[in-house]
């Protein structure tokens, strides 16, 4: 008994880690993305703000973690810096790799 819980701790660990990692949780992304779409559009394909489907998960957590850092961007930072200022950095890992499914 205590060998199999030990194995079962063991396993969690290991799929804990695999969830951690730098792909991002898609589906917790997409959860996220649900506060980007009335700008983004519900795909991602563009509105107010650029279009985003298509991007590499590493483009978007780059120009995430810059607007976040406060840095000017393109004309309308200003309306995205504040938004990208309330994501955490694993909430930008899962709406990365969530945007990174959108084609
Ligand atoms: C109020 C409208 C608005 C909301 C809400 C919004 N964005 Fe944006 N977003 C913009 C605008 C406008 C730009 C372009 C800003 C600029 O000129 O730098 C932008 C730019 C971006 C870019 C860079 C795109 C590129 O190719 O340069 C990313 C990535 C992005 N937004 C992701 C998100 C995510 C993720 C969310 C939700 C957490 C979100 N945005 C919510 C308006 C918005």
């Amino acid at each position: 008994m205590k060998k199999l819980l030990i194995a079962m701790s063991a396993t969690a660990l290991i799929s804990f880690g695999a969830a951690a990692n730098a792909a991002g949780d898609a589906a917790a992304g997409q959860a996220t993305f649900s506060t980007c779409v009335g700008c983004h559009g519900a795909n991602a394909e563009g509105g107010v703000g650029p279009k985003l489907a298509g991007q590499s998960a590493a483009d978007i957590m780059k120009k995430l973690h810059e607007y976040k850092a406060g840095k000017q961007r393109g004309p309308m930072t200003s309306m995205m810096a504040p938004m990208a200022a309330g994501l955490s950095d694993q909430d930008i890992e899962n709406v990365a790799a969530y945007l990174s499914t959108l084609h």
